[in-house]
């Protein structure tokens, strides 16, 4: 069995669309997996994927945390300058905007919408409280999170007006202002069972369902992912990513280069 059948068989079991793992790095990541389970060959390692603990280990190794602050900066500047403003004018006095990162990694996405929403002209006047889910089903990845060592690739996308504003170096390290880190709590999730919510005006699920799943599970998870978006909600997918088309009639496409969403009244 070549790697590439082994992917074809193997990881649709699992719920992965596994077109996505042909590269020579994940290739690398995979065959880690496999000495680790201890199989021999690529046949051996399918075979032993009955076994959860098999399981467990190929889907650590399928597990990309990669993110970045402000990643794809032209959808978090239209979040800024018009779906944040427009969600919060919507809102009773003292309301919370509440948001969710779903498949946040290390809340770089979470961060970046605090960044995003700090010092909105709505936000400001109405002392308005910006609550910003990021869930991950990485520890790991979310264990990072606590640190201040953001690394230099994390901040790159970052505007320099913004990282001056918003980050502090010191002692070689990069801490991010303790006033955005207090808008985000994040929490352990798998976006395969109930949302850790009930209740978002915005999602972002970006790079994360939609990329390296498919089929009829991914399309359950996503349900359930915008299921706590009442009409008038916003979903941003990420730049490659787009909603099946028969959602079509519930689902507005607001921007379709920033990947934006509106939830439609009828949906
Ligand atoms: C490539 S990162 C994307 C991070 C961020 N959304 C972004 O676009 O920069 C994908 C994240 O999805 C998370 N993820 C994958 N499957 C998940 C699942 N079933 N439940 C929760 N998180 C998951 C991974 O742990 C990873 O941190």
């Amino acid at each position: 069995m070549t790697y590439e059948q082994f992917l074809r068989t193997a990881l649709p079991l699992l719920g992965y669309n596994w077109q996505c793992f042909m590269s020579r790095g994940m290739r690398r990541r995979i065959a880690r997996a496999l000495q680790a389970w201890g199989a021999c060959s690529w046949e051996g390692f399918s075979r032993s994927l009955y076994d959860p603990g098999a399981q467990r280990v190929l889907t650590r190794a399928l597990t990309v945390t990669l993110s970045l602050f402000w990643r794809n900066g032209a959808v978090f500047r239209y979040l800024q300058q018009v779906v944040l403003p427009e969600i919060m004018r919507g809102l009773g006095p003292g309301e919370p905007l509440i948001a969710w990162s779903a498949g946040t990694a290390s809340g770089q996405e979470a961060y970046s919408l605090a960044m995003a929403a700090s010092g909105l002209p709505e936000e400001q006047e109405e002392h308005r409280p910006v609550y910003i889910i990021g869930s991950d089903l990485d520890a790991p990845a979310l264990r990072r999170s606590s640190g201040e060592e953001w690394t230099r690739g994390e901040l790159k996308e970052i505007p320099p007006d913004l990282r001056d504003r918003f980050f502090s170096d010191s002692g070689g390290t990069t801490a991010l202002d303790p006033l955005q880190r207090r808008k985000v709590i994040l929490i352990q999730a798998n976006l395969w069972e109930s949302p850790p919510l009930r209740y978002a005006h915005l999602v972002l699920c970006r790079n994360a369902i939609m990329t390296y799943f498919h089929g009829a599970p991914r399309e359950e998870a996503m349900e359930r992912i915008v299921s706590l978006l009442s009409p008038g909600g916003w979903l941003v997918l990420g730049r490659k990513e787009h909603l099946p088309k028969r959602w079509a009639a519930r689902w507005g496409l607001v921007h379709a280069g920033r990947r934006i969403y509106r939830r439609g009244a009828g949906g």
